[in-house]
């Protein structure tokens, strides 16, 4: 049997080299509260383009300082920030792996001083700020913003670029019908909603024409929330305006319970996938190469997202492949403890 986890993947004319793929997750490791990338970024990303992973997406970047989660969140808000950004898709990509990142808005869910936005002032909890509603002044920064970020990871030599609009960050917060209260054309109907996104993959596009990905909350388990089959529709919408894959996480836009187990949202890629026609990743609880391989053979994904078991283990490519009795090839300086 010929293990789909090790075979080359192409995207919109970019090959990696095998389908696993480094989830984005923040390192909030900007200790100077500046954006830039440092050795801290250097070392964690490298180590597992070392470890064979096929495409690093380095964490949530944010496009404007008040579109940061944390102080210390990493940046793309300046040019100052494309020579570590640089430095950064150069490391990863001199062992194998292509470069991704992240382009985030932190929206409702900054936890900063100063003034933070939303499409609807309402907070995320009592605990969280009030956001203050965006003005379509304030949509259309933002909205030059992405495309501004999207100019500088691709002069940075990032492969792909993903687009945040999932965990209840501010893309989210304009797709949910629980954030976005608007009466303008950014609220109200699902198309007013999926808008905001809309004129962010627009924006992008005209810069970059590489492998673009969104990931996307699937669900928000709430009863008056948006469930996969809102999500088949507007990633249909995405498809249409040029997006090339869907990377399918859940929940975060509004305080509720999840119960999580195993792989419990390959049902949501399975059913973008299928419905949708689109390729989708998966993510969430998947920690072993027989799962990998078990969504992938179904064609419930197409790319599978590791995130938690990578910092476990930089070298789980290796790990998984051993489990499904495959050889894959050391970097060479390794070979002899391979
Ligand atoms: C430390 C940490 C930071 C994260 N930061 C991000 C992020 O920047 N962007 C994002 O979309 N998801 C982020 N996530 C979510 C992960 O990408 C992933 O979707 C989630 O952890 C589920 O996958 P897992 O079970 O393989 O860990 C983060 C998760 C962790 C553990």
């Amino acid at each position: 049997m010929a293990v789909k986890l090790f075979e080359p993947y192409e995207i919109n004319n970019v090959t990696l080299k095998n389908r696993i793929v480094m989830s984005p997750m923040c390192m909030y490791s900007c200790h100077n509260e500046d954006g830039m990338a440092n050795d801290w970024h250097y070392t964690h990303y490298t180590s597992r383009a070392v470890g064979q992973v096929g495409l690093i997406i380095v964490e949530a970047t944010a496009v404007t300082p008040q579109g940061r989660i944390s102080p210390q969140d990493l940046g793309i808000w300046s040019d100052e920030h494309v020579e570590g950004l640089t430095k950064l898709a150069g490391m990863i990509k001199a062992h194998g792996a292509k470069a991704g990142i992240q382009i985030a808005h932190a929206g409702r869910k900054a936890e900063l001083e100063g003034e933070i936005l939303a499409p609807s002032a309402i907070p995320f909890n009592e605990k969280m700020k009030t956001p203050k509603e965006m003005s379509v002044h304030d949509i259309k920064e933002t909205v030059k913003a992405f495309g501004k970020a999207a100019e500088r990871a691709k002069q940075a030599g990032f492969d792909i670029i993903e687009i945040h609009g999932a965990h209840g960050y501010l893309i989210n917060e304009f797709l949910s019908p629980i954030t976005n209260h608007r009466s303008d054309e950014y609220g109200g109907t699902m198309e007013n909603r999926y808008r905001f996104l809309k004129e962010v993959i627009g924006e992008v596009k005209a810069v970059w024409d590489g492998p673009l990905f969104v990931r996307v909350s699937a669900n928000d388990y709430l009863e008056e929330g948006l469930d996969p089959s809102h999500y088949v529709m507007m990633a249909k919408w995405m498809k249409e305006d040029g997006v090339h894959l869907i990377d399918v996480s859940s929940g975060a836009v509004a305080p509720a319970k999840i119960s999580t187990y195993p792989g419990y949202q390959v049902p949501f890629s399975e059913k973008i996938k299928r419905e949708a026609e689109i390729p989708t990743g998966s993510v969430g609880l998947i920690t072993t190469g027989i799962q990998a391989e078990e969504i992938l053979q179904n064609n419930r994904a197409d790319l599978i997202f590791l995130a938690r078991a990578l910092l476990r283990d930089p070298y789980w490519p290796r790990t998984a492949a051993e489990k499904l009795g495959y050889e894959i090839e050391p970097p060479v300086q390794y070979q002899r403890g391979w």
